[in-house]
């Protein structure tokens, strides 16, 4: 019984028997973001850090999403400081009080798996760890919203209220995705809005939510490498994302970790 459909806004509505494809491909995404925790030290390069999940994503039988994706040759996105998302690894050496993003997206069986945390080098100032906990927060208010009958609206609603009512902002430029079979499908899952607004949630959907709030302001640019989003006031950005299936009740996260929220030194 293939149970698959699209929504009149291109969403995708997902068999039962999906979710198993998915679970997968997610919590092998998560375990290399569990390995990858103890190396991350004052003093060693991002691009290291790549290395090593290069090399985890091979071994554990997986394709990594992203080399290859629009030219892109890495298989994380590293994001340091006030990097908001794309970061490139490379030779940069992380320093004591660093906060960094470190997103992986992996294919296993043809589907998607695609989570990113926070991780620090050594100790973080308090409010490099406020951020850290707030967007955490924001990320699980979200998914809380999420249940059949409920709107992309109201998951967007819920973070914002949340970052915003700690005077932090949520970056509007970058957005959560369906995927599934696909990296990138329909819909944007917006981080703000409004209750009430946007597509209807419905059971048997994928999509990410990967909140990126600013300590400062929330506009982006993207560096001349075509790649890096870094925050216009040079103020400190955090993310978090996981990978959900809409349920009958709820929704299931695909890339859970006991790991997931950082030790913050
Ligand atoms: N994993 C990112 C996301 O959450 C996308 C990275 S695309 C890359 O959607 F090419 F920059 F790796
Ligand atoms: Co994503
Ligand atoms: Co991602």
């Amino acid at each position: 019984m293939d149970d698959s459909r699209i929504t009149r806004e291109g969403i995708r509505i997902h068999a039962p028997e999906d979710f198993a494809g998915m679970r997968k491909a997610g919590r092998l995404a998560a375990q290399i973001l569990d390995e990858v925790g103890p190396m991350v030290e004052p003093g060693v390069t991002t691009g290291a850090l790549d290395d090593f999940i290069r090399s985890r994503v091979e071994e554990l039988g997986a394709a990594s999403a992203t080399i290859g994706y629009r030219g892109y040759q890495h298989a994380s996105c590293i994001s340091v400081n006030h990097v908001v998302c794309h970061g490139i690894p490379g030779d940069k050496l992380l320093q004591n009080g660093d906060i960094l993003n470190i997103d992986v997206t992996v294919i296993v069986d043809g589907w998607f798996g695609d989570t990113s945390r926070m991780y620090v080098a050594g100790k973080a100032p308090i409010k490099a760890q406020r951020l850290i906990q707030v967007t955490h927060d924001a990320l699980m208010k979200g998914i809380e919203a999420v249940r059949p009958g409920a709107t992309f609206g109201d998951i967007g609603a819920a973070i914002q209220a949340h970052a915003e009512g700690k005077r932090m902002s949520v970056v509007r430029d970058f957005c959560g995705h369906g995927l599934g079979r696909v990296f990138h499908a329909p819909p944007n899952v917006l981080h703000f809005g409004r209750p009430g607004k946007g597509p209807v949630i419905e059971e048997g959907m994928f999509f990410t939510i990967e909140p990126m709030i600013n300590l400062g302001r929330p506009e982006t640019k993207v560096l001349a490498d075509d790649w890096t989003a870094v925050t216009r006031d040079k103020s400190l950005s955090a993310q978090f994302e996981h990978s959900i299936g809409v349920t009958a009740d709820g929704c299931e996260i695909f890339t859970p970790s006991e790991r997931f929220f950082p030790e913050l030194g």
